[in-house]
This record gives C-alpha cells, sequence and structure tokens, in this order.
C-alpha cells in the first residue's frame, strides 16, 4: 500500500532561532510566517516487509528537485517516521520517498515542509493501518514540531503565529502575497539549523534577543493591522539581519550570508529608496534572499525579475 501527501514551506517573519528545549523544539520565542503554497515537499510512504525503514529519492517528473540526504539526514528523516509509528503504537515498516520543488538545505525551508509533509502522510498512513484518528489538526502540529519546529507552522497558512506548544493560523491582512525567492547558491549549507539553534547561546548579542523577537512581533501586528507596509518591511529587515548577526558573532562564528546575497539586498535597498515602496524582504538559514509583494506591486515584481534574472535564478 502506498500513500502520498505534500507540504508548503513557509517563511519566518519574525523567526525561530534559539529553543527552551532541545528535546520536544520548544522555541524561545513566538515566531510568525507566512506559507509558501506555490513551493512543495512531496512524500510517499509505502507499506514494506523488509525488517526496517528506509528513505530513497522519489522521482516525479513534477518534481524538479530531488533530494540528496547524506546518512545523518535521512536517519533524522526516519526517527521522525519511527517516533510516529511510536505514537500508534505500530510495528511495521516504510519505503519513505521525497522530493521538492525547490532546491533544499539553502535557507528555503525544505525542512519545514519536508517534515511537515512526513508527519501528513505517516499520520494518514498509521490512521488507516492501525484505525486510530487523530481529529485535531493540533496535535498534528504538536507531532510535526518534535521533527522539525518550523514544521508546526506550515501545517497552517498564509498567516501562522508558533507560541510555544501553540500554533495558529492568523487573519492578517495581505491574505495573498506574491512570493520570489531569488537564488544566490543552491548549495547544501555547512551549519545546519539544528546547530545554529544552539551555536546562537554563545553570541554576546544573544542577550535580550527574546525580548527583542517578541517586542517586534507586537510592531509587526500592528503595522499589518494598520496596513502600514513600509513599516512592516522595516521591522521585518531588522529581524532577519538580527538573526544572521547572531549566526556571525557565535563562537565559533558561522554565517549564510554570500556576497551575493548583499547585492541582491542592496539592489532592494536602492530599490525602496527610489520607489519609496518595495518588497518585504528576508532572509532564512541560508544564502537566499526572500521577497513578498502585495498584489498591487505585480509589476514591479516583473521588472525586479528582469532585473536581476541575468544574475540569478529567481524561483
Ligand atoms: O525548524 P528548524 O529547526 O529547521 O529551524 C528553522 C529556523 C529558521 O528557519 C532559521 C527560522 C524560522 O523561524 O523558520
Amino acid at each position: 500500500m502506498k500513500w502520498q501527501t505534500d507540504a508548503s514551506p513557509n517563511i519566518a517573519l519574525i523567526k525561530y532561532m534559539g529553543k527552551q528545549d532541545y528535546d520536544s523544539n520548544l522555541p524561545a520565542n513566538a515566531s510568525l510566517s507566512y506559507t509558501l503554497s506555490d513551493l512543495k515537499t512531496v512524500v510517499e510512504l509505502e507499506s514494506t516487509t523488509e525488517n526496517s525503514d528506509r528513505w530513497e529519492a522519489l522521482h516525479d517528473k513534477n518534481l524538479a528537485y530531488i533530494p540528496k540526504l547524506d546518512a545523518e539526514e535521512q536517519q533524522r528523516f526516519l526517527r521522525h517516521l519511527q517516533m510516529l509509528k511510536k505514537y500508534f503504537n505500530y510495528q511495521g515498516n516504510f519505503i519513505v520517498r521525497s522530493a521538492n520543488s525547490f532546491p533544499a538545505g539553502c535557507g528555503i525551508a525544505s525542512s519545514a515542509s519536508s517534515f511537515a509533509a512526513l508527519t501528513l502522510c505517516a499520520v494518514k498512513a498509521l490512521q488507516e493501518l492501525t484505525g486510530q484518528k487523530i481529529q485535531d489538526v493540533a496535535v498534528i502540529a504538536d507531532l510535526s514540531r518534535r521533527g522539525s519546529g518550523s514544521s508546526c507552522r506550515s501545517l497552517f497558512g498564509p498567516w501562522v503565529l508558533w507560541e510555544g506548544d501553540k500554533v495558529k493560523q492568523l487573519e492578517l491582512p495581505y491574505f495573498k502575497l506574491l512570493h520570489q525567492v531569488v537564488v544566490v547558491s543552491s548549495h547544501k549549507k555547512q551549519v545546519s539549523s539544528s546547530e545554529a539553534h544552539k551555536r546562537v547561546k554563545t553570541s554576546l548579542l544573544y542577550e535580550g534577543r527574546t525580548q527583542r523577537a517578541e517586542k517586534r512581533l507586537e510592531e509587526l501586528f500592528t503595522a499589518f493591522t494598520h496596513k502600514d507596509w513600509s513599516l512592516a518591511a522595516d521591522i521585518v529587515w531588522q529581524e532577519f539581519w538580527d538573526m544572521h548577526v547572531l549566526f556571525e558573532t557565535s563562537y565559533p562564528p558561522f554565517g549564510y550570508m554570500e556576497s551575493n546575497s548583499l547585492i541582491v539586498l542592496d539592489y532592494v535597498r536602492a530599490l525602496w529608496e527610489a520607489e519609496k515602496d518595495g518588497p518585504i524582504t528576508t532572509m532564512d538559514a541560508g544564502p537566499n534572499v526572500h521577497l513578498l509583494y502585495r498584489q498591487d506591486q505585480e509589476e514591479m515584481a516583473k521588472k525586479v525579475r528582469s532585473d536581476l534574472s541575468s544574475q540569478f535564478s529567481l524561483l
């Protein structure tokens, strides 16, 4: 028997960086994300009589990016499946297959969509195989969070607030945004986000981080509620820089920003200066730059694509 589901990545505007509890992935601060419904990870599970679970790439002509998970990443994915099997008290095994519609491991939040898709697919399979039912999506989000914290936000959308062990959809203006990723590099990152969560705490600048993030979250709500796009863009800009500065000032320091990321950020800044308007800009734990536009900025999004496409690929 085979089951298949998909889930989209989400981009945090207020970042989850630093954990309160490492085993259950409880965050140090609340975060706010936008679900990127044009991108997806597909996970397929096939029940097998083999004596353990295993992962392999999913080959599907509609999914351009076949992930190359190293042994450790495969183990992390399979450990999550094993936790879900234990939750349902199920003894059988599965072949897990996955692929993405976008490059993985480079700051486009593939771990969020992968773990959300795996959780949804395993819950679907295990409900059918055991006859048990999970009625509440909050329970599924809680299970998903244990695999990868940010994945719990991918079960909702588009606006999602995650606070402690609670995650919920929010009614905010700007329901349908246009999203672009300027792909500066699709190379897999050297330092995983799991490691980043630990390492940021060694930065002298980590002190006050929780308060800064919580304050920005409040200010961002107010900006969105008043439809103050420009203020929202300023807050989100400060927030991603805060996270990247923590990376660069950790011990030992690390970073994802590349010189080409700075070229894109300079371009966006100049656009804002010239037009007194522009996209909300953010970066995840990777060198690629995410741009979010309002519906009425479609022409601007086209211009940005044409200006940048000679140097970078854009998703
Ligand atoms: O879910 P994790 O452990 O991969 O953490 C991801 C954290 C960031 O993507 C860097 C920020 C966020 O809030 O998504």
